[in-house]
Formats: C-alpha cells, sequence, structure tokens
C-alpha cells in the first residue's frame, strides 16, 4: 500500500461521505494494468466517476507516481496505487469490479491472436488472485485476445469452485464506440443520439455491427453499409497504424472502459435498463460465448438479448464469424486447462 492516511481525517471522510453522498452505496473500483496505456487514462475516467468510493490501482511497476498523481483530484474516490505481485491481494480485497487492461498491445502487422502467448498467461495469473481475493466482483476483461481471455478467466473461475457466469465481461464496448462515430458520419445525423448494437466478439470479421438496427435510421446504401461494417472491424487496426509501433488504441478504449464500468456499478445500484453490448456466456448462439446486448443488474448479467432481426448481409456476417470465434474460445479453454 503506497497510502497512509490518519485515522482523524478518515474518521472525517466517512462522516462527509455519510452526508454528501446520500444513498450513493460504497464501491470499489480495482484496475490490473492501471499504470499502462489504457489503465492511465482509465483510472483518470474512473476517478470522476461519483459512483466510485474507493480506486484501487495495480500494476507490476509505476502505481505509486499514477496513484499520487491521479489521487489529487478532488473527487469522491480515495485512490491507492500498489505495485508488484505481493501487494495483489490487497488491491484486490473487497473489491465490488475489476477491470483488466494488463497485458501487451498489438504493433503494426499483429493481430489480436498474435498476443495471446503473452497476456494469457497474465490473464491466467489475475484471475488465480481474483478468485482468491475478491470472488464476488465482476469482472470487466479488457486485455487482448478478448475472444480467448474470457473463456480462459471463466475456466480459472471454474477451477477455482466460484465461477458465476452473470459475472465476467469481455469489453467490446469501443467495438460500439467505434460503430456509433462511423455510422454518424455516414448518416448524417447528431452522433450523441446513435445507438448501434454490436455482436460476435472482439476480433477482425467476428466484430459485427447491426447498422440495420441502427437508430435514427437513415437509408445507406449496400455499399456504404459494408465499408461502415469493414472500417468498424478494422478500427482497432487503423489506430494502431497510425501510432505505427507506439501501441494501440489507449485513450478511446479508456473512455468504453469508463463508459462499460459505468454501466456496471449502475447496474450494481439497482438503476434499472442499463444496456450495453459485451461479450459473456451465453446461449442464443450455438457458442459458448458471444457479445450482443445485455441488461446489467444486482448480480451483473440479469438478462442477454436475443439478437433482433438482422440484414441478409448481416447474417452472412454472423455465419462468417462462427468458426474463427469457435476456435479462439477453444484455444483459450485448451489453454486454461493444460
Ligand atoms: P500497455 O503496454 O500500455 O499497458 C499494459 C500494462 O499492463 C503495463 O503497465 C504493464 O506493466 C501492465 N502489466 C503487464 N503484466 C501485468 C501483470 N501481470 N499484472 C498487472 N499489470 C501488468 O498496453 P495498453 O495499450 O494499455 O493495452 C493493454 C491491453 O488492452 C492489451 O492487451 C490490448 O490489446 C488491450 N486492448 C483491448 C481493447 C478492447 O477493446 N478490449 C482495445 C485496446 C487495447
Amino acid at each position: 500500500s503506497m497510502l497512509v492516511r490518519s485515522s482523524a481525517s478518515a474518521k472525517q471522510a466517512v462522516i462527509r461521505r455519510s452526508f454528501s453522498s446520500g444513498s450513493v452505496p460504497e464501491r470499489k473500483v480495482a484496475i490490473l494494468g492501471a499504470a499502462g496505456g489504457i489503465g492511465q487514462p482509465l483510472a483518470l475516467l474512473m476517478k470522476l466517476n461519483p459512483l466510485v468510493s474507493s480506486l484501487s490501482l495495480y500494476d507490476i511497476a509505476n502505481t505509486p507516481g499514477v496513484a499520487a498523481d491521479v489521487g489529487h483530484i478532488n473527487t469522491r474516490s480515495e485512490v491507492v496505487g500498489y505495485m508488484g505481485d505481493d501487494n495483489l491481494a490487497k488491491a484486490l480485497e473487497g473489491a465490488d469490479l475489476v477491470i483488466i487492461p494488463a497485458g501487451v498491445p498489438r504493433k503494426p502487422g499483429m493481430t489480436r491472436d498474435d498476443l495471446f502467448n503473452i497476456n494469457a498467461g497474465i490473464v491466467k495469473n489475475l484471475c488465480t488472485a481474483i478468485a482468491k481475493y475478491c470472488p464476488h466482483a465482476l469482472i470487466n476483461m479488457i486485455s487482448n485476445p478478448v475472444n480467448s481471455t474470457v473463456p480462459i478467466a471463466a475456466e480459472i473461475f471454474k477451477k477455482a469452485g466460484m465461477y458465476d457466469e452473470k459475472k465476467l465481461f469481455g469489453v467490446t464496448t469501443l467495438d460500439v464506440v467505434r460503430a456509433k462515430t462511423f455510422y454518424a458520419g455516414k448518416a448524417n445525423v447528431p452522433v450523441a443520439e446513435v445507438n448501434v448494437p454490436v455482436i460476435g466478439g472482439h476480433a477482425g470479421v467476428t466484430i459485427l455491427p447491426l447498422f440495420s438496427q441502427a437508430t435514427p435510421q437513415a437509408n445507406l446504401s449496400g455499399d456504404v453499409l459494408t465499408a461502415l461494417t469493414k472500417r468498424t472491424q478494422d478500427g482497432g487496426t487503423e489506430v494502431v497504424e497510425a501510432k505505427a509501433g507506439k501501441g494501440s488504441a489507449t485513450l478511446s478504449m479508456a473512455y468504453a472502459g469508463a463508459l462499460f464500468a459505468d454501466a456496471c456499478l449502475k447496474g450494481l445500484n439497482g438503476v434499472p435498463d442499463v444496456v450495453e453490448c459485451s461479450y459473456v456466456q451465453s446461449t442464443i448462439t450455438e457458442l459458448p460465448f458471444f457479445a450482443s446486448k445485455v441488461r446489467l443488474g444486482k448480480n451483473g448479467v440479469e438478462e442477454v438479448l436475443d439478437l433482433g432481426p438482422l440484414s441478409d448481409f448481416e447474417k452472412e456476417g454472423l455465419e462468417a464469424l462462427k468458426p474463427e470465434l469457435k476456435s479462439s474460445i477453444e484455444k483459450g479453454v485448451k489453454f486454461a486447462n493444460q
């Protein structure tokens, strides 16, 4: 622990909180990989979230600086930085929500699956600790390849005997954020009003935006819809290439991660009708994990919503993505059990 507080100021904080935040419950959020390209702006955005009372920043290096910096912001949460394996238990204890952006990002020419060998091991270790120290927390998995890291987490949790499929989420919000932005540009509608579900998984063709269900509706040609779909699928690669070796999406990902974490916290707090797309354990297709609209609640996933009507183009996309998604899931399961 990098932060010591006097008992007087702690007492004051408790008193102040009981008056100022009314019925907003205490919520501890832990970010694992908090000193990274995503982790730092995500720590900033979570520090700005009034639903958070305790912000725990864990990484293998550099968290004291990030925690000291973010901790000076005059918002509700107390911030503590934890560094290294020995402090992982303390970072996780009591967490309601754990966000995981730990691991290496892509460089130009790499697929998300190229990250598997390094990130699978990192995710396995972190999930083993989560099972031990905060088995009831919601998990927001950002580390790639998400199509495989979520099944890895599920297997690790099953082995530990605490797996709750309602509490494990692959974060696909950035695909939704991108689909909304790109659609608004082509449809010429105010971006803030746009909604687009994105289903499937989080890599290449497994990312399937459902522009036929986009609102506000617009009459876009087949060619434009094909181009929008491709741009959404390649959005991550667009950023990787523009950054030319200096990493992948971090700022837009931090925004998307903060948005999804906020939705999870609202669900936990009993806010009704919180719906976001996420990659979760699912029975809406024959695949055991699938991204679709999910209603969030006090237990995490309250309901996995069905896909709704798909255009012929989207139906083809759905069939085309299944083999890759299936093999990414199997690769994760195999790794966790080897
Ligand atoms: P980065 O390399 O800038 O940061 C990763 C951080 O993880 C580093 O600070 C590193 O020290 C830390 N780390 C490594 N091993 C760790 C461990 N065992 N425990 C805790 N922390 C550990 O990478 P960046 O850009 O932040 O990306 C992180 C991950 O997020 C990558 O796997 C990337 O592919 C993924 N990502 C996922 C997206 C999504 O939509 N789900 C979008 C963009 C990136």
